[in-house]
């Protein structure tokens, strides 16, 4: 699906909320809605590289996921392994760096290990940046950067001057541009402690699709959507 008369944003993030309701109401477990999902992320990554997207990063699992059923936690984790090794050849051919932000601390290892090798498989493709938020939460976010800040100070022997700017560098996307539109599917209309700092102007489209349904067709019309915003930063035009 190509859009010549639409502008494109240059960071599109989606939290892709609703698999588990998809499942239930097919009869079946959640974890079967996980899966088809993966389709759904798929159809978006295609998009953005017909489009021209610079980046697209995709919400796929909380910290506060982390206290979920161990079972859905494991399944979650061994379809991202799963999900990556499949992809990593799509990724190569289509130019797509792929990239994950979160705790990886908390990432059990083969996870991590995977991660690590289609990132570094894909460093240097210079098309779309693929963002996979995983283990990650906006307040983590902020803490690990004060943090970090903390200890730059300790190290440097004096006071760093902080602005938003140095505060920015710190955080984990940072180099990263923030988010021009948020998507959320499945009618929720919360930020779940999601990329709090980041999405400080970003414009909200608020999807009734649930994940697995969510297609090219539907990601367009959040798109159009925000074609129809004005963004005004606090000023009067
Ligand atoms: C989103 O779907 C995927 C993750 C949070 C990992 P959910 O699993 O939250 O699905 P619902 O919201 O229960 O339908
Ligand atoms: C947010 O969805 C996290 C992801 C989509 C990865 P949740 O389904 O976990 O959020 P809440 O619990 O409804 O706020
Ligand atoms: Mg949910």
């Amino acid at each position: 699906m190509e859009n010549n008369e639409v502008r494109m944003p240059c960071h599109v993030t989606i939290i892709m909320d609703g698999n588990g309701r998809w499942a239930k109401k097919q009869g079946k477990l959640r974890l079967f809605g996980h899966n088809v999902g993966v389709e759904s992320v798929r159809e978006c990554c295609e998009y953005a590289v017909e489009n021209g997207i610079r980046y697209l990063s995709l919400f796929a699992f909380s910290e506060e996921n982390w206290g979920r059923p161990k079972a859905e936690v494991e399944g979650l984790m061994a379809l991202m392994v799963k999900s990556v090794l499949a992809e990593r050849p799509t990724f190569m051919k289509q130019n797509v760096r792929f990239r994950v932000i979160g705790h990886r601390e908390s990432l059990p290892e083969d996870v991590l290990k995977n991660i690590e090798l289609a990132e570094n498989e894909t460093s240097g493709n210079t098309g779309l940046n693929l963002i996979v938020m995983l283990s990650y939460s906006g307040k983590w976010d902020i803490v690990q950067a004060a943090r970090r800040l903390a200890k730059a100070t300790l190290e440097a022997g004096h006071e760093i001057d902080i602005d938003e700017a140095v505060f920015s560098s710190y955080l984990s996307t940072e180099g990263i541009p923030d988010p021009d539109l948020m998507i959320r599917t499945s009618g929720e209309q919360r930020l779940s402690n999601y990329m709090l700092w980041q999405c400080a102007y970003t414009e909200f489209y608020f999807s009734p699709v649930l994940w697995p349904d969510f297609r090219k067709k539907d990601l367009d019309l959040a798109i159009r959507s925000f074609n129809s915003r004005e963004r005004r930063y606090g000023k009067t035009e």
